[in-house]
């Protein structure tokens, strides 16, 4: 952390009055650390918020002989955290372990263990994780699933898959009102996503497998729903820099997904505010009101990314836009 923003933390902490979400702006849990929490989702249950993600920590450092910016920390598992109020967030621990000894996991610290997303079951009663499992190289590409019976872990990690056979790499899950949920993949090589339905446990996948914007390269898939129409929010791949976001629409989630434009509007929209989408929350008791969560990372230190939350308004046509604020009471 620079001085400035160990300053500016503190200055916050001891006055207690984060009453406001700052985009980009270092986001202490109420113990007064930086939440970390990359590449995340959030699940509502209960009640409370729960933010799941990517824990990053330690030192970042390139692969050696990759062609690409493979930049990377030690895999550090998945953090929890939760909240009532979308603001002030209370760690709860690591929700999902790495794994220091055996370099054979799939959860080893030298894998990668990305974009968590964890969805309640309520024929099973159990939470669901799923994420990005991959190797450092990142040929690998699997999906990981994991299971807990309370939010906030520890989850026991069952296997990883490639589903129906297929390469998958940024995911996300979307569970729809129905209870049905569907697994949204980058895959062949980030060039098409993939939708597919999950079993009923919500543990494996269904052969329900549909190919989405085919050869459009999209990936950091994150989904909603409004007025009955889905829309799938993704960023170009350019790894960690960011680039200009775009939405698909389709009236059902199987059906045809149709390709628009950047729905970023203003200064930096071609680079989604120099940040790459993740996860998009309904808040709850607020109709029709929605928050586009993205990760500044910062390549070089990836511990000291940060979260870029917005608004996600959808205008009478049902037209997505999102446009930077400062500050943001949600
Ligand atoms: C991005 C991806 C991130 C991470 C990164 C690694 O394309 O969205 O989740 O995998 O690449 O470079």
């Amino acid at each position: 952390m620079k001085k400035i923003e160990a300053i500016c933390l503190l200055l916050l902490i001891s006055i207690g009055c984060y009453a406001q979400i700052i985009p980009g702006a270092i986001w202490p849990d109420t113990k007064g650390n930086p939440v970390n929490a990359h590449g995340g989702g959030i699940l509502y249950y209960n009640g409370t918020y729960y933010w799941y993600g990517e824990i990053k920590q330690g030192v970042t450092w390139r692969v050696p002989g990759s062609t690409w910016e493979n930049y990377r920390v030690n895999a550090g598992g998945i953090s929890c955290y939760s909240s009532k109020d979308l603001l002030h967030w209370k760690p709860e621990g690591v929700a999902l372990q790495p794994v220091t000894t055996d370099s054979t996991s799939d959860l080893h610290v030298s894998k990668v263990i990305e974009r968590p997303k964890v969805i309640y079951n309520k024929k099973t009663g159990k939470f669901v994780m799923w994420m990005h499992i991959d190797s450092q190289d990142y040929s690998y590409a699997r999906s990981g699933v994991a299971v807990s019976d309370s939010p906030e872990g520890p989850f026991k990690y069952i296997r990883s898959v490639r589903p129906n056979g297929n390469m998958a790499r940024d995911m996300t899950i979307f569970q729809d009102d129905d209870g049905d949920a569907y697994h949204f993949y980058s895959s062949e090589e980030n060039q098409t996503m993939h939708i597919c339905k999950l079993a009923d446990d919500y543990l494996s996948h269904t052969g329900d497998d549909r190919r989405i914007l085919v050869q459009h390269a999209r990936e950091a898939p994150a989904v909603c729903k409004y007025n009955n129409r889905f829309y799938l929010f993704t960023s170009g791949c350019t790894g960690w820099s960011p680039n200009a976001a775009s939405y698909a629409t389709a009236d059902s989630i199987m059906g045809t997904w149709t390709l628009h434009d950047n729905p970023c509007h203003g200064t930096d929209a071609d680079s989604t505010y120099h940040a790459q989408s993740t996860y998009v929350l309904p808040v709850q008791g607020k109709k029709d009101t929605f928050i586009f969560m993205a990760d500044r990372w910062n390549k070089t230190n990836l511990e000291t990314s940060r979260y870029i939350w917005l608004p996600l308004t959808f205008d009478a046509e049902g037209t997505p836009g999102i446009q930077w604020e400062d500050q943001l009471m949600p």
